[in-house]
């Protein structure tokens, strides 16, 4: 394992992706961690992430040199090679020399492990106040900016190495290649770290930790769940369970999704429930956004624990495990962990046991995004579901504005079924976060259609962009793409004659309307 040293979060996360992409693992620890914890792991190279502070700054994170002297090859960026400066000894002040976004940095490659074979000339991400004015003793001075004398240098006999700048940001433009040299010349680590292997490793993981009890799985058709599922299947076989509630809140297709590619793919044992009339019964006459999601969330968790109740009272051994799709970035934002912790699941139902404690299976803890995507790919998870954009667990509840009624579903699930199509057909899907589309069901315009006057529903197109929708900027989409939508929508959707486009980011506006 390479440890990416966490001195401030988004670095840190980004750095740790990359070191994947280098086809080498990685696991991001707090810099808080005492450094025999840290070396008890064993790691084959230790990177220290860049971070806010400044090193001098009161409280600002430190380093124990008990680090750099255990024979572990280390690489510095930013943040990391400042600290890594100070500790052995080079020059650290605040001069004045800050630099900000697009660099230009030269560098003198003469015996340099990480800029062997890049240009002389490269464009690096530049983050910084104070600035490195002489390495420590020992070192060779690698590369310089206009402003910074060194901003980079290496160790090679220590192994030891560390830059000024970010290389793990796509702006600098060898940056990865820089990184490789460090893991693969520098640490002499070769790259076998694959979603291959990870499927193996937690397969055997995920037998040793059930062995012959049985385990419950939520689908909610969304990539997560699905991998997680198809993996614990894998693993365990008939002594997984998965659960679908069916709300009727879906759109046009997914529940046939899950139904068929899911298991077609993957053979799992799958209960669905359909719950439709509930959902909707309970959501009569109730249009304020915060109580729709109130009444959803209570609904399902009924039914979900109602669906526990059923199969553990199926014959078979015990129910004891709960399956879940947390991934890597949840794990690290809510402060590492063990994946040990039990969970109870207390119940509103009449007949279940007072709480059922469930021990949980994460096999996805390790896991970025994408390469949970690779992993259900490789399981031979179909496209549709392991290319899947978010979908909002209250579905298209929390998109009719107004009262959710079987009708307005219909319609709704009618037009988003166009619009999806649109946008794939347009090669779009993977441009774009998502699209929710919206119906104004307490709106109604004047059209004309054929000869006479309509007044319909608008439908809202809300396409928009972004990186982990904490924030987003709406999508410019292709004139051509949003006509066809719009034309197809309002001929082929009856009581819908307007589409209307939304161009607010978030902020101000979040990505779904309720
Ligand atoms: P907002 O509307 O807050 O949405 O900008 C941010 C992202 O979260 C999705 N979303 C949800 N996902 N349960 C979910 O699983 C929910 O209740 C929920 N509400 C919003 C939304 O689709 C977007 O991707």
């Amino acid at each position: 394992v390479v440890l990416v040293v966490d001195f401030g979060a988004q670095y840190a996360q980004l750095i740790a992706r990359r070191v994947r992409e280098a086809r080498v693992y990685s696991e991001i620890v707090p810099s808080t961690m005492p450094v025999a914890e840290m070396l008890a792991k064993n790691p084959r190279a230790i990177i220290l992430s860049g971070g806010p502070s400044s090193v001098y700054a009161e409280g600002a994170p430190s380093l124990d040199r008990a680090l750099f002297e255990a024979g572990v090859p280390v690489f510095g960026m930013c943040y990391g090679f400042q600290l890594m400066a100070t500790t052995l000894g080079g020059t650290v002040d605040d001069n004045g020399a800050r630099e900000y976004g697009r660099t230009p940095l030269t560098v003198s490659k003469s015996g340099s492990t990480l800029f062997e074979g890049t240009p002389d000339e490269q464009s690096v991400w530049m983050s910084h106040g104070d600035a490195c004015s002489a390495a420590p003793e020992g070192f060779t001075v690698t590369a310089s900016t206009d402003v910074v004398p060194v901003a980079a240098f290496e160790n090679d006999e220590k192994k030891l190495y560390g830059v000024q700048y970010h290389p793990e940001v796509m702006h600098s433009t060898h940056g990865q290649q820089v990184l490789e040299h460090f893991l693969y010349r520098g640490a002499g680590i070769e790259p076998t770290w694959t979603t291959g292997n990870v499927i193996e490793e937690q397969v055997a993981a995920i037998r040793a930790q059930v062995g012959d009890k049985r385990a419950i799985c939520g689908l909610s058709g969304g990539v997560d769940s699905a991998v997680a599922a198809a993996l614990v299947q894998k693993a365990i076989g008939s002594q997984l369970t998965c659960v679908y509630v069916d709300h009727g809140l879906m759109r046009k297709g997914e529940t046939e999704q899950v139904e068929k590619d899911f298991v077609a793919a993957t053979g799992a044992k799958l209960k669905v429930v359909d719950a439709e009339k509930r959902f909707l019964d309970a959501l009569a006459g109730v249009s304020d956004p915060e109580q729709k999601r109130k009444i959803i969330g209570r609904e399902f968790i009924r039914v979900f624990e109602q669906a526990q109740l059923e199969i553990l009272q199926e014959d078979g051994p015990e129910v004891a495990f709960l399956v879940q799709g947390t991934l890597y970035p949840d794990v690290v934002e809510s402060g590492g962990g063990t994946g040990t912790a039990n969970i109870k699941s207390h119940h509103n139902v009449g007949g279940l046991p007072e709480d059922i404690e469930f021990e949980l299976v994460e096999p996805l803890r390790q896991l970025f995004k994408d390469e949970v995507r690779m992993v259900g790919q490789e399981l031979g998870l179909p496209d549709e579901i392991v290319q899947r954009q978010p979908f909002p667990g209250p579905g298209l509840g929390i998109r009719i504005v107004g009262e959710v009624t079987k009708d307005r579903l219909d319609l709704l699930r009618e037009a988003d079924a166009i619009a999806r199509e649109e946008l794939t057909a347009a090669g779009l899907d993977r441009d774009i976060w998502q699209c929710p589309v919206v119906l104004l069901a307490d709106v109604r315009s004047v059209g004309v259609q054929g000869d006479g006057r309509t007044y319909g529903h608008p439908i809202v197109l809300r396409p928009v962009s972004s990186e982990d929708a904490m924030t987003a900027d709406w999508s410019r989409l292709p004139y051509e793409t949003l006509a066809k939508i719009s034309t197809r929508i309002t001929n082929e959707v009856a009581d819908v004659n307007r589409v209307v486009l939304d161009v607010t980011s978030k902020p101000p506006g979040t990505i779904e309307w309720e």
